[in-house]
């Protein structure tokens, strides 16, 4: 285990805007001298005087004591020159997002600090390696990223590039744990983990919705209250931004030379076209004011009385979500979602009255439930299996029939891009968990899910999808391929 740096070394912090102040409050909280520098001498004042702040904030809510919060914000100094630097035992940049702009400080950087100086750069899309190529020791770089906003956001995802000393970068994982964060691993590669892991989420939201799936408000309480998400994609986007999230969209897309995984959407495209950003501009997927009602997501009609209906299936969702219902020999028969939509799943085993339902972070406990109707499926039987969820204290939202719904199709999805990430080096299955539930709040690590769901129903969702559509945005990661062959009954991604 590499040791963390000494707690009373010096930490500088170069770049005082919205990441650099939180690093140097984490860094100051955590022990260290901190020096804090900017181009901006008035970014320096701002981020000391907003640091200040913040701490007093901590010690009235009671969760930091007066005198540490002092003595954490007397650590913090402002330099007036980068040559103030040259006894730090760690530098983070956090300027710019601009490679010459952070190759140049870097370079500066080098003939000021001492031999043993840990070099990290807050970079979120450009690559460690490229940022490094021109230092004399390349090997000293490493990329530390951290999440907005950086005191309350606990993931670090430690970054080497190709040239990095590994050494170095156990020493800032270590270092980023004593500061109190989870830190992971990472290679340097475009997005890194979660900014690559998570572009399903938004993409599978923005594919539902181009198919009119159902509208914003009904996908996004779909995905909160059925797959436990914090915020639904459509609401998160426009937080987010339309301009920053369709940017780093075209990135990622970009970087990965055009792989249809990751490609950008025409109905985000004609958002930004339209200056619709979202919250910061008043309009995005809604409109925000405050004589605007938000618009409610889609719900059936109470059904009187509760028929009979037949639930399907051996997955283990299905198994828990039995529990919770009367089930009895009815009209209707409810399936899990495989990946087919449900008129493809009545036509392909004649079983005309086939409805399926999405996905459940947890059955025992979810509020909503969607249901999907095959375009075969009679009436009577819909209200048979409305009734039965509505009985069982569930809201029921109809989706259009689509293949793999919305909470199955995300996951999935989110399993698939993790798994090829685990697969290709890029971390492990565990870093890539912990980074999607601290960088991203994910109810549950998208391979704990996978593992959760079934490994096998899992790839039978993505083979699905994949035979629907034909197009290698779908195809099925290798690992998880590999997974099954050596153990079709019993894989599982975590031990
Ligand atoms: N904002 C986020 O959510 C987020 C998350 C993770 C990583 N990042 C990355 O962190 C970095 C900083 O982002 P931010 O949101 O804090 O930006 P910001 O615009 O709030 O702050 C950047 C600061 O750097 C200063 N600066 C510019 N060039 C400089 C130089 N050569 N030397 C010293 N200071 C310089 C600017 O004056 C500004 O105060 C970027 O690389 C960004 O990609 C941002």
């Amino acid at each position: 285990m590499a040791q963390a740096l000494e707690k009373n070394s010096v930490v500088a912090v170069i770049g005082s805007g919205a990441m650099g102040s939180g690093i140097a409050q984490v860094a100051a909280v955590a022990g260290h001298t901190v020096r804090l520098f900017d181009t901006r001498p008035e970014a320096v004042e701002r981020a000391i005087a907003g640091i200040g702040k913040a701490l007093a904030r901590l010690v009235e809510k009671g969760r930091m004591g007066a005198a540490e919060a002092d003595l954490a914000r007397e650590r913090v100094h402002a330099m007036r020159a980068l040559d103030d630097a040259k006894d730090a035992a760690l530098v983070v940049e956090a300027v710019v997002e601009d490679l010459d702009v952070k190759r140049a400080l870097f370079a500066d950087l080098e003939g000021i600090v001492g031999p043993d100086c840990i070099l990290a750069t807050n970079t979120s899309s450009i690559s460690v390696t490229a940022i490094g190529a021109r230092l004399r020791r390349p090997e000293r770089l490493v990329g530390m990223h951290f999440f907005n906003p950086v005191p309350l956001m606990a993931l670090v995802e430690v970054i080497s590039g190709v040239a990095t000393d590994k050494a170095i970068a156990d020493t800032v994982y270590a270092t980023a744990s004593a500061w109190g964060k989870n830190p992971v691993h990472a290679k340097s590669t475009p997005g890194f983990i979660v900014n690559r892991v998570a572009r399903p989420y938004y993409a599978e939201a923005l594919r539902l919705l181009l198919e009119r799936a159902a509208d914003p408000a009904t996908i996004d309480a779909v995905m909160r209250d059925c797959g436990g998400f914090r915020m639904g994609p459509f609401e998160l986007m426009d937080l987010i931004g339309h301009d920053v999230n369709y940017s780093v969209t075209q990135s990622v897309f970009n970087a990965y030379y055009g792989d249809p995984r990751f490609a950008p959407s025409v109905v985000q495209q004609e958002l930004v076209n339209a200056g619709f950003l979202g919250r910061k501009t008043g309009r995005g997927f809604y409109r925000y004011g405050d004589d605007v009602a938000p618009p409610l997501a889609q719900a059936e009609p109470a059904q009187q009385g509760a028929a009979p209906a037949t639930l399907g299936g051996t997955d283990p969702v299905t198994h828990a979500l039995k529990a919770r219902l009367y089930v009895a020999e009815g009209p209707a028969t409810i399936f899990l979602t495989d990946g087919r939509s449900a008129t493809q799943r009545a036509a392909d085993e004649g079983r005309p009255d086939t409805i399926l339902f999405d996905l459940l972070l947890d059955p025992a406990k979810a509020t909503r439930i969607a249901l999907a109707r095959a375009d075969q499926c009679s009436d009577a039987a819909w209200n048979a299996a409305v009734g039965l969820f509505q009985q069982a204290g569930f809201t029921v939202t109809r989706l259009d029939d689509v293949p793999g719904m919305a909470v199955m199709r995300t996951v999935a999805m989110l399993a698939n891009e993790a798994l090829d990430a685990v697969n290709q080096g890029v971390c492990s299955a565990a870093a890539v968990d912990i980074a999607m539930q601290k960088g991203v709040n994910y109810p549950r690590g998208p391979l704990a899910w996978a593992d959760a769901i079934g490994l096998r129903h899992v790839f039978t969702v993505l083979a699905n999808l994949g035979a629907t559509y034909g197009e290698d945005r779908y195809r099925v990661s290798p690992l998880l391929r590999r997974k099954l062959a050596a153990n079709p009954e019993g894989a599982r991604i975590h031990a």
